[in-house]
């Protein structure tokens, strides 16, 4: 009897283990599909022109985009933001970028606040999905900020808020600011998955 018993017990034990592992597995990966369809949005949004054309690497040359404009191109009139980002070693952006944003087509945008170019450790322009989405999240190359701190800066940020207030004749960012911000902590939420 005892021997008929025993393997009875692994074969029930064995099944419950699995079954719940299964369980698991099943549970996480619906976790990283959630998270990872949230990322999809916020990607939509950083690599759409009005987020990317600052977001620039170390040539320091911000992008033009626009309705009469086939593709991006780099910022007119030989403007280069220099390692200042500012353009301090040649003219200032600010010369043209007031802190009032323009009506007319083509007229310099601005937006409450000194108009620059982030750190070069924040270029995400023409960088993949995967890219940008390990970088956002790397402490050295955003700024040391948590995902916390993102959120923080997608909330309250003047230079963010322009992104949905460009001005006369330029698009906006696929979805809104507050989804994009409700992508951001389900993003969080899920762990912060990147695509590979
Ligand atoms: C006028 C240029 C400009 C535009 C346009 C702009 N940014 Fe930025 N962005 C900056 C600057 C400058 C910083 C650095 C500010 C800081 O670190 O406090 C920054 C930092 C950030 C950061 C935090 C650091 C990082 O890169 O991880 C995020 C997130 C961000 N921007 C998102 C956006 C989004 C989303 C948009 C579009 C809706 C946008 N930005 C449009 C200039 C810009
Ligand atoms: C001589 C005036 C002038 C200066 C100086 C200048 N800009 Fe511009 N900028 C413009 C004009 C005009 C536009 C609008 C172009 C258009 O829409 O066709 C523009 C557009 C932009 C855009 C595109 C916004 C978008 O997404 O549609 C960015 C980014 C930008 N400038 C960044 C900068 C930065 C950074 C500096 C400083 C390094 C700077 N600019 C200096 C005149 C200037």
């Amino acid at each position: 009897m005892k021997n008929i018993k025993l393997p009875l017990y692994f074969i029930v034990i064995f099944f419950f283990s699995h079954a719940s592992h299964a369980e698991d597995i099943s549970s996480q990966s619906k976790k990283a599909e959630t998270g990872l369809n949230a990322w999809d949005k916020i990607y939509s949004v950083l690599s759409h022109p009005r987020c990317a054309n600052c977001h620039v690497g170390e040539d320091n040359i911000p992008m033009w985009a626009g309705e009469d404009y086939d593709q991006d191109r780099p910022h007119g009139m030989n403007i280069n933001a220099g390692e200042s980002r500012i353009g301090a070693e040649a003219i200032q952006c600010s010369t043209c970028h007031t802190d009032t944003n323009n009506t007319i087509p083509h007229g310099a945008p601005g937006a409450g606040t000194i108009w620059h170019l982030p750190p070069v450790e924040f270029a995400w322009f023409g960088k993949t999905s995967n890219h940008i989405c390990e970088q956002i999240k790397d402490k050295n190359r955003n700024g040391d900020r948590t995902l916390e701190d993102l959120v923080d800066h997608m909330k309250h940020d003047l230079l963010v808020d322009w992104g949905w207030n460009p001005g006369a004749g330029r698009k906006t960012p696929p979805i809104t600011k507050e989804q994009t911000i409700e992508y951001f902590e389900t993003w969080t939420a899920e762990g912060a998955p990147c695509p590979q």
